[in-house]
């Protein structure tokens, strides 16, 4: 996974590194570092741990207007230092900074003869083969990039020359050009607040960035043109407060999400009609998604059964990616992503296309690379999601969904789902039950249809980010095993949302409790059987009861984190763009 920035420009440039690097801490966190050039040589300064120490580390006397930095997130080798990026070298000439993987490492290493490794990284193997390559810079760089094998974004520096160069396959790239300064980043979120253009690196092109100037190069090394991007700068663009908890600031923003939503797809039509009229052509859908996606993928198909009469099916991208089912080109593929970055849901999208079905994606990032292979674009409006733990960017996908479902139905459903945003608040879990609760680390999650949908969401928040052992089943699996575990130590937590499912419910419920589990029961009816705990949801239409109770379970995994004193915005092991398989 990992991020990526890199700066060069007039004046010391660490500061505006850091800075970016910070904002790319979503990808990983689990160690960074930055090289610099400081008088034609290259020195690295690296740290364990977040961005903050990394910038404890740089002293006053650093200062260089050549940096590049990195963000990890391991996946080759452990956590520390000498893992940690940048990596030299064996000859300190190249100090290289990587997103992605490099698969055939281990081969090229052998042929690396005699060179001392000093972590067991792939990204190692790449700086010294770039070392060993001959010829001028880029030609070394394109060299070496040619023998490797999987996906990179780059950042390179050669001693004795005042200049980046960046090169890309699979990994996302961008580069910012202003007066005085160009950026180099995995995603524009490092840099947007100071720029007003960027380029988008393509798979395997390659810029060399200098203090006055970018230029771009196609694999086999002519110079390119490339287009220039604006920024769009949107009127809900917020930038990173000093803000303690940002899980908690996003959930308290999910009212305003969905009202900002709504006013998108209703006031602004951000999608025309005549996308609508091509998409209901498709009479059958396959929503492909990862994580918290996938459950908001599979409301989405619910919703578009339910009032749209579609034939959906829904897969997790990796299973789909492997699996061998037949690509019907007749069907309308659906990916959801917050980040639009999801290595597996990449795969799947550009698996879908080459056999020539059509793609519509469901993103919160603009500039993603997910969009890039979409024949639709159903664009969501979370704002920023810093938190790992996805929460605002869940709802806006169930809502947008839910607006889709809307617009493709017999049935006009605009003015209800305008009358929902309206009166939607977020209500905070009841104390006194988060109290007599927090004795209990058995937890089940269980529900029926989309309460299912809810209860495997509830459980994954808990999950990420107060690492307990929980699950979320469907209710009427349970007796197919999991009640084999339920004891006067467990806690059940029930919701029951759908007035049809009642009766199956409270015959769930009596189960549970015949063997000793406690009952806490989120519902907006009452029930025929006697609980332990009940929150009171607020009785709207149906097809919203999904938004209404994620929120308390949202905020149920917070509490549970911060009694713990974990940090619910940096889960441990985890990170929130998942940019690699
Ligand atoms: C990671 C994040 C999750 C997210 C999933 C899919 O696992 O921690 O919060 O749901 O990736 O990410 P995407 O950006 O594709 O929605």
């Amino acid at each position: 996974m990992c991020g990526i920035c890199a700066s060069i420009g007039k004046g010391n440039q660490i500061e505006d590194v850091l800075k970016g690097l910070k904002r790319l801490e979503y990808r990983g966190y689990d160690s960074s570092g930055i090289a610099l050039l400081k008088k034609a040589k290259i020195e690295t300064i690296k740290s364990v741990g977040t961005i903050n120490r990394l910038e404890e580390k740089v002293c006053g006397n650093d200062n260089s207007n050549v940096v590049i930095g990195h963000t990890r997130w391991a996946t080759h080798g452990k956590v520390c230092k000498e893992n940690s990026h940048p990596h030299l070298s064996f000859d300190g000439s190249v100090a290289i900074v990587h997103n992605g993987i490099i698969e055939n490492f281990e081969e090229l290493k052998k042929q690396l003869d005699g060179v001392e490794f000093h972590s067991q990284t792939d990204t190692e193997v790449f700086s010294n083969l770039i070392a060993k390559e001959s010829g001028s810079s880029l030609e070394k760089l394109l060299s070496a990039s040619k023998k490797v094998q999987g996906s990179f974004a780059i950042a390179v520096l050669f001693e004795n020359e005042k200049k980046i160069y960046c090169a890309k396959r699979k990994s996302p790239l961008y580069v910012a050009i202003r007066q005085g300064q160009i950026m180099a980043a995995s995603d524009i979120s490092a840099f947007e607040d100071k720029f007003d253009f960027f380029y988008v690196l393509e798979d395997d092109e390659f810029a060399i960035l200098s203090e006055n100037k970018v230029e771009f190069f196609a694999a086999d090394c002519t110079g390119i043109e490339k287009e220039q991007k604006m920024f769009e700068k949107t009127a809900f663009f917020e930038d990173f407060p000093d803000e303690k908890c940002f899980m908690r600031k996003e959930i308290a923003e999910q009212p305003i999400v969905l009202k900002r939503t709504s006013f998108k797809y209703f006031s602004e039509k951000v999608v025309s009609d005549e996308t609508i009229s091509k998409l209901k052509k498709f009479h059958n859908f396959h929503f492909v998604a990862c994580g918290t996606a996938y459950h908001s993928a599979l409301l989405g198909a619910e919703y578009l059964q339910r009032f749209a009469k579609k034939h959906c099916e829904v897969s997790v991208a990796s299973e789909f990616r492997y699996g061998s089912q037949k690509i019907n080109k007749k069907c309308l593929y659906v990916f959801v992503s917050q980040s639009g970055e999801t290595a597996d849901t990449i795969a799947c999208a550009s698996m879908v296309k080459e056999k020539g079905a059509k793609v519509l994606c469901v993103t919160n990032v603009p500039y993603c690379t997910l969009n890039n292979l979409a024949d639709f674009i159903l664009p969501t409006f979370a704002g920023k999601e810093i938190a790992v733990a996805s929460t605002k960017a869940y709802v806006a996908q169930v809502f947008t969904m839910l607006i889709l479902a809307g617009l493709m139905s017999e049935k006009d459903l605009s003015e209800t789902l305008k009358r929902f945003v309206l009166s939607f608040q977020i209500k905070p879990f009841p104390e006194e039950i988060l109290k007599e609760i927090f004795s209990y680390s058995k937890i089940f999650f269980v529900g029926r249809g989309q309460d299912y949908v809810t209860s495997l969401e509830g459980a994954l928040k808990l999950k990420e980010i107060a690492y307990i052992n929980c699950i979320g089943i469907a209710a009427g699996e349970l007796k197919h095993g999991t009640l084999a575990l339920v004891d006067d130590k467990t806690l059940v937590v029930v919701i029951s949302t759908k007035k049809s499912m009642r009766e199956k419910i409270e015959n769930n419920i009596q189960e549970i409790k015949a063997r000793g589990g406690k009952i806490l029961l989120l519902s907006q009816f009452e029930h025929n059987v006697d609980v332990e705990y009940k929150i009171d949801l607020t009785a709207f239409d149906e097809e919203f009861m999904p938004i209404e109770s994620i929120a308390f379970l949202q905020q149920l995994a917070l509490a549970y984190a911060l009694a713990e004193g974990y940090d619910p915005d940096k889960p441990r092991n985890l990170a929130k763009s998942v940019t690699v398989e």
